[in-house]
């Protein structure tokens, strides 16, 4: 972590509220004193994932992930805990030290970034250049005004091979033409030697991230005959294709704000509609829709509409659109375009997004298009068709976890198709009992996840009742001194809650709370998982005393009956290895624990274990 002030960290966090900007990333209701929504980390149809907002931790129960508000941004962006730092003090209207930025400069992601920042600045200074009067006329030929240009940051890579490049790698601006490659900006020459840019002579869309950082671009060509049409940044280690949407940070709010997304092919058509009003708008920027982007999208909409192109690849893209989204919760519809027609064609047209609304209000659910579809494409009226069409549902089908809206398509299919309900029902009961198959497409599905055996997610370590007590002791900092009093860490039979409970004691809580950010970034993956678990532990406020001392009771308890099982095994160990004098000994031993505990439980506690 860069040299920044400790305070400075903990005046960003406390002026930040971790459930708001969890929010923009994840639908959240409020459970008890928690938060709780579909994890935006891994695949689930019941949620999983907790925010503690007293601590400001996350938590997820189904893969183990959890941190902080810093730690979620730089899992959910991909930035660093500077990037995530600077975002949060922006928010808050909180100044960084300057010397902050140069320390965490030389981080890998800060310069791909930083290069994909740079050149969306030149790009969107040289479209106001002479050298970028075509790429204007172009903008406006097309109906898309300053102010929208502006808005969406469009700009013009200038022709010539090196113009980006060559600026870029001045000493001024101090980028290496191998990074500018690495951020997808500049390719490497044909012999070997020296880099081109990437892209020449194109009006270019900056993609960005949900925080609004360039992460990529889409490049058009001027003319029509020139190809390709489009070329696009490569996946980058913080461009990810598959979990990225064309313009949903700007749309995000009002996504939110209908509980409906507009989905549309072309960058173009993103702009288009938002220059008419429209701005519930995203689009799949030169790939097909994947489980990530339905998962993006579920995050902020209830129902999505896909609004293809009215041509063969529109109703390809949106088949195939449909069949990711028909294994998600989203009510997902098709608004069908006049045949020719793109939205951004098609408001234009109608001089207005009226007649566009009135399409997307009218879309029909997408299971009937798509079965219309693939009616139309199969001969129904023979078995072999109707076989063939009810194999390619099956797997569809399986795919939805939802057990209602399961029921209810296939009972529409076997209608449609004419097939036996209960046989089709069969079919995809079997279907998923199947392990699932990775989808190429799908990161999460290859990447490899902490998973036990059986498949399920790896468990945080710790018995209940040790992460109990250090929840106890996070949620209720002034209880840490008086542990450490009582309790010596050999206490836990956990290694990692030994030595979550050595940091805890080790460094006394100042002004009353810990410093859990501190703490966080200086332990590892399965530490930090075991922190968020402890601190999703809820705890009824008017009894922590109680809770403590019983607690205490309870772990020494455990301990000493560890310990007697252990004085048990190495006594029979001896007894049977005729070691007479050590018997003796380890005999004392056995006993005075045995007293001991005799005498704890003697004690008691009030509650009841
Ligand atoms: P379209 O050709 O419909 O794009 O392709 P558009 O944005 O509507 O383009 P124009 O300017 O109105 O003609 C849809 C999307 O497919 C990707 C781009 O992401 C484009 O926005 N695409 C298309 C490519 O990646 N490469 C291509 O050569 C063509
Ligand atoms: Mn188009």
């Amino acid at each position: 972590m860069p040299e920044i002030p400790r305070d400075t960290i903990e005046r960003v966090k406390a002026a930040t509220d971790i459930v708001e900007v969890v929010s923009e990333h994840v639908q959240l209701r409020q459970q008890g004193r928690n938060w709780l929504g579909l994890c935006p980390f891994h695949n689930e149809n019941t949620p999983s994932f907790n925010v503690n907002p007293e601590l400001q931790i996350y938590h997820c129960f189904g893969c183990g992930v959890g941190g902080d508000i810093f730690k979620f941004l730089q899992e959910i962006d991909k930035v660093s805990f500077f990037e995530a730092l600077t975002l949060l003090a922006g928010r808050a209207g909180i100044s960084l030290p300057r010397s902050a930025g140069a320390a965490a400069g030389d981080e890998r992601n800060d310069r791909l970034f930083g290069a994909n920042e740079l050149a969306a600045k030149y790009f969107q200074y040289m479209l106001r250049r002479p050298e970028g009067a075509a790429a204007l006329r172009y903008l406006h030929r097309r109906g898309v005004t300053d102010e929208t240009a502006e808005a969406f940051r469009l700009g013009y890579a200038p022709g010539g091979w090196t113009s980006f490049l060559d600026m870029a790698t001045k000493p001024r601006r101090g980028f290496r033409a191998e990074e500018l490659e690495q951020a997808g900006l500049a390719l490497p020459g044909r012999s070997g030697r020296g880099h081109y840019d990437r892209f020449r002579d194109r009006v270019v869309f900056p993609i960005t991230n949900l925080s609004g950082r360039t992460i990529g671009f889409g490049a058009r060509a001027l003319r029509d005959d020139d190809e390709p049409k489009y070329l696009n940044s490569p996946e980058t280690p913080i461009y990810h294709k598959s979990g990225v949407l064309y313009g949903m940070a700007a749309a995000r709010e009002s996504i939110r704000r209908r509980r409906t997304a507009l989905v549309v092919e072309g960058y173009m058509d993103v702009v288009g509609l938002a220059q008419h009003g429209t701005t519930h708008v995203v689009a799949s920027s030169g790939t097909s829709l994947t489980p990530g982007h339905a998962r993006l999208l579920g995050r902020y909409a209830e129902r999505v509409v896909l609004l293809f192109d009215g041509d063969a690849a529109g109703g390809t893209a949106a088949e195939r659109g449909v069949e990711v989204l028909l294994g998600t919760e989203l009510d997902t519809r098709i608004a069908t375009l006049p045949a020719g027609q793109d939205p951004d064609s098609f408001v234009r047209r109608e001089g207005g997004a009226g007649a566009l609304e009135e399409l997307v209000e009218s879309a029909p659910p997408a299971l009937d298009v798509y079965l219309d579809r693939m009616a139309a494409a199969v001969d129904l009226t023979s078995v072999a068709g109707r076989v063939r069409a009810v194999d390619r549902l099956v797997p569809l089908f399986s795919q939805c976890r939802e057990e209602v809206r399961r029921d209810l398509m296939l009972r529409r299919v076997a209608q449609r198709f004419e097939v036996d309900e209960q046989a089709l029902r069969r079919d995809v009961a079997a279907a998923m009992s199947r392990p699932r198959r990775a989808r190429p497409e799908e990161p999460e599905a290859q990447a490899p996840r902490p998973r036990t055996a059986g498949g399920a997610p790896k468990p945080a370590t710790g018995s209940e009742l040790e992460r109990q007590f250090v929840g106890l002791l996070l949620q209720h900092p002034e209880l840490i001194g008086r542990s450490r009093e009582h309790l010596a860490s050999e206490l836990f039979a956990d290694a990692d809650v030994r030595r979550l409970v050595d940091y805890l004691t080790g460094h006394p809580p100042e002004d009353g709370h810990v410093d859990l950010t501190a703490l966080l970034n200086q332990v590892d993956e399965d530490l930090r998982r075991l922190v968020s678990t402890c601190a999703m532990e809820s705890f009824d406020p008017g009894h922590v005393e109680e809770l403590w001392s019983d607690h205490m009771h309870r772990l020494r308890r455990a301990d000493l009956t560890r310990r007697i099982e252990d004085a048990t095994r190495q006594l029979r160990r001896a007894s049977e290895a005729g070691a007479a004098g050590e018997v003796e000994r380890l005999q004392a031993d056995h006993r005075r624990l045995v007293v001991e505990r005799t005498r704890l439980e003697g004690q008691g506690s009030a509650a009841p274990s």
